[in-house]
């Protein structure tokens, strides 16, 4: 079975998508991982986010790999796991403009097909249920308040020594949210079949009981 979850920056579907694939005893796959790993790659090598061949050729000569944990996944860039620096506010920022190049968006998308050949998955982004796997038997479209969302952000950061204005959070999620629904290639967007859970007042476990009701109505 295919599990597709998408939704903006911040809505929780990581948090979700993990849950339900240690729930199922799925394979778990988070696709903004790969954006921003890419997005990582070029700061690494000092390649401008906007230098498509740049960074076509960093992907090509450097090895990223996925691996799946038992908290979820970790992504190794070149043998070393860089699964906290991917979360850094500099990526963050900045992989809206990676994750827009069309041949970026090809291969990682071309990876996440194969990953999901022949195993149950989910797999959380903003293109799964329209574009990766449009034939996924299960699409859940997770939104959230920006404000809802710039305080979980917040909280976060504050457990991890960040501290960023609640007031600049809202308005980096909003931009992004507008870069994310606004590019031209598979921009975020609901997929007609999915279905729509707003988190803005829920708990994570009604979330998980929700999309676990939906999960199996389609067994
Ligand atoms: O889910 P996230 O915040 O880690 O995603 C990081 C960025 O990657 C997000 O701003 C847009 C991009 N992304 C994408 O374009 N397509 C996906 N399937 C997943 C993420």
């Amino acid at each position: 079975m295919q599990i597709a979850i998408d939704g903006p920056a911040s809505a929780g579907k990581s948090t979700i998508a993990k849950l339900i694939a240690k729930n199922l005893k799925f394979v778990y796959c988070d696709t903004g991982a790969m954006y921003r790993t890419v997005t990582l790659l070029a700061k690494n090598n000092n390649v401008g986010y906007g230098n498509v061949s740049g960074i076509l050729n960093l992907m090509n000569s450097h090895e990223i790999k996925f691996l799946n944990t038992e908290n979820g996944q970790d992504v190794l860039l070149d043998g070393k796991n860089v699964s906290d620096e991917i979360r850094s506010e500099e990526i963050t920022n900045n992989v809206s403009q990676v994750s827009a190049i069309k041949e970026v968006r090809e291969k990682l998308v071309e990876m996440q097909r194969n990953l999901a050949n022949d195993t149950d998955i989910v797999m959380d982004g903003r293109d799964i249920g329209t574009t990766v796997l449009p034939k996924a038997e299960v699409k859940i479209f997770l939104i959230a308040s920006v404000k809802v969302r710039a305080e979980r952000r917040y909280k976060e950061n504050v457990e991890r020594g960040i501290d960023t204005p609640l007031k600049t959070l809202e308005d980096e999620i909003a931009a992004r949210d507008y870069k994310d629904s606004h590019r031209e290639i598979s921009p975020l967007r609901k997929a007609d079949d999915a279905v729509e859970l707003d988190s803005s007042d829920m708990s994570i476990q009604e979330v998980v009981d929700k999309v676990t009701e939906i999960v199996n109505s389609h067994k």
